[in-house]
């Protein structure tokens, strides 16, 4: 795709858009450098279609955020959707077969997201930061974030600014892992002050190294029941999926691939700052009221929820 569509053109602040490069169909608003380039980027290159519902078959992705939204299938379809942060693109690659039309926003390192989403007049990717956004306010049917704001420099301001492109009366959802005992006392957050220094590649292949031995070891406690869990949970460093009801089909050799992934998605982000519900609650209540947006804030142990309520 050399031009963008120009139905999205309707979404872009003017005086922003002059700014722009248009690079291999990626509307471009920041430098192709960030802080994420080295973490999120090299787990996009070594594993970019991997927690892809289309080619891992599983409904994984697709259950995840039906239930994290609690919407319905068909309300996504039609609905024009401001997707902050997408990463390598499988939750792009749900939203646009629940037929929805998507900008899709990441920081930098979309070149492989472009690869993977079929191009379609439905989609358009935009590198850009979500704390510079280019586009109107009040804009977007649904403003999605999904496992983003923790990976900010300053998650507050992130909600704040994100939260002004939806429309009055439009939808909301956004994902941040809970400040729960239950998370922040487990092995990543007593990790990662080390583990973020270490370069990037060293501490892929470290923990290449060590998840056949850590996944054995992990299998072994979850066959202890309760205590076993907890082990695993709070001291094994391995994020072992065994028992994820939509893998029970996958071979040991996906499983450990999916726990390498996710292990390094752990240790090396510069940022990991769970938002606390008291801090959702906030900022939602100043701008969503305003707008005239009901909306349910859901927290548990691992993850706390924005969302608007759909009657
Ligand atoms: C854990 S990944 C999640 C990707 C995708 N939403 C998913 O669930 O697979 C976090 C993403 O947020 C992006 N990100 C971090 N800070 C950002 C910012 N300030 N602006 C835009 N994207 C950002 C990273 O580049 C990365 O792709």
């Amino acid at each position: 795709m050399d031009k963008i569509n120009k139905s999205f053109l309707i979404f872009f602040d003017k005086k922003k858009i002059k700014n722009s490069r248009l690079d291999n169909g990626i509307l471009k608003f920041s430098p192709d450098f960030s802080y994420s380039t080295g973490n999120f980027s090299l787990l996009r290159e070594k594993h970019s279609l991997l927690q892809f519902d289309s080619i891992n078959k599983t409904s994984h992705r697709l259950n995840t955020i039906l239930s994290r939204t609690n919407w319905d299938k068909n309300f996504f379809k039609n609905k024009i959707i401001l997707e902050c942060g997408c990463g390598a693109g499988p939750d792009t690659e749900i939203l646009l077969k629940l037929g929805a039309k998507v900008i899709s926003v990441d920081i930098a390192g979309l070149e492989v997201a472009n690869k993977n989403i079929k191009k379609t007049s439905n989609h358009l990717f935009v590198q850009a930061s979500l704390l510079d956004l280019p586009f109107k306010y009040d804009s977007f049917d649904i403003v999605f974030c999904h496992r983003v704001i923790q990976h900010t420099p300053n998650p507050k301001k992130v909600l704040k600014e994100i939260l002004k492109f939806v429309k009055p009366k439009g939808n909301i959802f956004v994902h941040s892992y809970s400040n729960s005992f239950y998370q922040m006392f487990r092995w990543k957050y007593f990790m990662r002050p080390l583990t973020k220094k270490i370069k990037p590649n060293y501490l892929y292949g470290l923990i290449e190294r060590n998840s056949n031995s850590l996944f054995i070891i992990s299998n072994f406690f979850f066959k202890l029941g309760i205590i076993g869990k907890i082990i695993n949970h709070f001291f094994i460093p391995f994020l072992n999926y065994r028992n994820i009801k939509e893998f029970k089909n996958k071979s040991n050799k996906w499983i450990i691939e999916y726990g390498i992934h996710d292990t390094f998605d752990a240790l090396s982000p510069k940022y990991d700052m769970p938002l606390s519900k008291k801090s959702f609650i906030s900022i939602s209540n100043n701008i969503l009221n305003q707008k005239n947006i009901k909306f349910e804030i859901f927290t548990n142990k691992s993850i706390t929820l924005l969302r608007s309520i759909v009657d």
